[in-house]
């Protein structure tokens, strides 16, 4: 920028007295001792530098600019510099009126230059908020919203149900006894599910007998032994079992039990109720089977199916025959109550267990129930509230 200039003219070099050329700062001295610099130069000069100066700091477009101009229109070797070098070999009087001159010029400047300068700072200023501005009125950057796990959404779904009819929920360690997983339920001696072959135990030194429970069931016995009746409960949970999984078993999966004791309950609550169910969970015009079965802890007992909520009963891909089997069931047995110190003369009650795995993927139509417990992100996305 310096020498860029436009009408400066170049000033004339000024030759040292010869008397005093070989001492150093001879050229500063000479104009102390009077130099060759008269006023009406001196004063010439002044009005080029106030023309030039102004020219150079308005035209400065940025700070370091603007200081390079400073130095060439203010600085030590300036014209204004000379100048003010040569007032010293001036008469009192001249020295006067010129070193006023001299100062009103650099004043002038340096008034012209100050607010060059409040001007380029503040230029730059803008320019870095301009660069730095945040936008406000952009839409945000939302994070991923999570979802309840499908297990979790069948889970509060079955409770739920329950918990409008008046039930209220019950829980039990999952890890057992024997005698609450099996003994208290009338599971036999020589039942396949207590060999270290179906069921897990659990190797605590001083607590031979324990495993982790195998079904929810432990947890009727738990609430009968802890309260007196009547009792209606629904206990979800996580049960075990020692089996390979495969697309339609797992070995840690869930259930929810429902136990009912009270004076003169009889089958057809049972039937009420698990048609209740089976409507709230697949539909108003479900209907639901019996089919006897065995289990030691009800008499009788029974599978029970539903009409496949697909095809509605008469037989597809999902369901085969027409019906889905669904969950076990039946009476509660005497010697269970027995067990649990219930006066089995007076109270009667019915027991019911769903695997909540299988209900999940019937209602999705998931086709491999592994993939409940993947954990798989494109898998799980489906059941997001976005
Ligand atoms: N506990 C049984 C099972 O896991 C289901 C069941 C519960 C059956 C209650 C009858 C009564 O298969």
């Amino acid at each position: 920028m310096g020498g860029s200039v436009r009408g400066h003219p170049v000033l004339p070099r000024r030759a040292p007295a010869p008397a005093l050329i070989d001492r150093p700062g001879a050229i500063e001295a000479a104009g102390r001792l009077g130099g060759p610099m008269d006023p009406s130069e001196m004063l010439r000069t002044l009005e080029t530098e106030r023309a030039r100066g102004r020219e150079l700091f308005a035209a400065a477009a940025s700070l370091e600019e603007l200081e390079a101009a400073n130095v060439t229109v203010l600085g030590r070797k300036s014209p204004l510099g000379a100048v003010q070098r040569a007032l010293g070999a001036l008469a009192e009087d001249q020295r006067r009126q010129l070193g006023k001159a001299v100062n009103d010029v650099r004043g002038e400047l340096t008034d012209v230059q100050e607010r060059r300068r409040e001007a380029l700072t503040a230029d730059a200023e803008s320019a870095l908020l301009a660069a730095d501005a945040v936008d406000m009125s952009l839409p945000g950057r939302r994070p991923p919203i999570g979802s309840l796990h499908p297990l979790t959404l069948v889970e509060d779904e079955i409770v739920g149900l329950f918990l409008r009819l008046g039930y209220r929920v019950a829980e039990g360690p999952e890890i057992e006894d024997d005698w609450h997983n099996f003994q208290a339920l009338n599971i036999p001696e020589d039942h396949p599910a207590r060999t270290m072959k179906d069921s897990l135990y659990v190797s605590i030194p001083g607590h031979p007998e324990l495993l982790l429970r195998t079904e929810t069931s432990a947890v009727q016995i738990r609430t009968m032994q802890s309260q007196p009746p009547p009792v209606y409960i629904v206990a979800p949970g996580r049960v075990y079992r020692r089996e390979t999984s495969d697309p339609t078993h797992l070995a840690v999966f869930h259930q929810v039990e429902a136990l009912v004791v009270d004076e003169g309950i009889t089958f057809a609550d049972l039937k009420g109720t698990l048609e209740a169910m089976a409507q709230g969970l697949f539909g108003e015009d479900r209907k639901i089977r019996f089919t006897p079965s065995y289990f030691p802890f009800v008499e009788p007992g029974a599978q029970i199916g539903v009409t496949c909520f697909r095809c509605g009963g008469v037989g597809c891909q999902l369901c085969g025959s027409g019906w889905i089997e669904l969950l076990g069931a039946g009476m509660v047995h005497p010697k269970v109550l027995e067990n649990c110190g219930y006066d089995s003369e007076r109270y009667t009650g019915f027991a019911f267990g769903l695997g909540i795995e299988r209900v999940a993927i019937l209602r999705y139509e998931i086709p491999d129930i592994r993939l409940l417990i993947e954990g798989d992100v494109r898998f799980l996305e489906r059941f997001g509230v976005a």
